[in-house]
């Protein structure tokens, strides 16, 4: 059983322009899957092709039962999907809350339960609630952008790069986070750079290359790899 299949998904900003030529993956429900690979190989522009931001101009995606290539991101949303893209994921100006708020305008409703629940969940967020988010560190700010992925309760998180820019430490307390979410049963497919420790939390990952997937398997098999290792993981 998959919660995801991508099967054959090409597309990229323009008509004449593929990025994505053609890129098969799944995601099963509640695993942990990642996607690596060089810069420019077209990582983001995959995830805003599931997630409905750009358009397919060939292929499947199923979210469950549903055929969701070239939905309205809403509709996917409704479907349980969330993206939480790499830039500019939070409101600057807006409040802590005010963005949670933003992340409910999908499902308006008991959006004053769903804020409390995220906010035991991270519990920084609920000090700062009151806070623009442009004053949150990098850390934070990843935090908030995720929590407003996560106020239409989800079944799969789609993560680009989500530890980029962070501290050491800050990244870690992301991975934390993301491995507590997954317990919680949410499925997460996440683009990451630091990929040690995006493998070491994963089941299974991809590399892409060129808009393709190039290698794919257990985490740990890849993460033994001398080609991987060599390319992706620093030797
Ligand atoms: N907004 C955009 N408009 C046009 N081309 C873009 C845009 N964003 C990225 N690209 C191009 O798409 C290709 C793949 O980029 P991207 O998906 O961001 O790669 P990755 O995330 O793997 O680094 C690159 O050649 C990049 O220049
Ligand atoms: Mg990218």
């Amino acid at each position: 059983m998959t919660l995801l299949t991508v099967d054959g998904l090409r597309g990229g900003y323009v008509a004449a322009d593929e990025i994505v030529r053609g890129a098969s993956l799944s995601v099963a429900p509640g695993e942990i899957v990642s996607l690596i690979g060089p810069n420019g190989a077209g990582k983001s522009t995959l995830l805003k092709l599931i997630a409905g931001l750009l358009r397919p101009s060939a292929g499947r995606v199923s979210l469950q039962e549903s055929e969701i290539a070239g939905l309205p991101v809403t509709a996917i949303g409704r479907l349980g999907l969330s993206f939480v893209p790499q830039e500019h994921n939070v409101f600057g100006t807006m409040t802590v809350r005010e963005n949670l708020e933003m992340g409910a305008y999908q499902e308006p409703g008991r959006v004053r339960e769903r804020i409390e629940a995220l906010f035991a969940r991270f519990p920084v967020l609920a000090q700062k609630r009151r806070a623009q988010a442009r004053t949150l560190s990098g850390g934070q700010r990843q935090m908030l952008a995720m929590a407003m992925a996560l106020m239409t309760a989800p079944r799969l998180l789609l993560l680009d790069e989500p530890s980029a820019g962070l501290s050491p430490k800050a990244a870690e307390e992301l991975f934390d986070i993301i491995v507590a979410l997954n317990r919680d049963g949410v499925a997460i497919l996440m683009v990451e750079q630091n990929a040690v420790e995006a493998l070491t939390v994963s089941a299974r990952a991809y590399v892409l290359v060129l808009g393709q997937v190039a290698r794919e398997g257990p985490a740990s098999d890849l993460m033994a790899d001398p080609s991987v290792r060599d390319l992706f993981l620093g030797g």
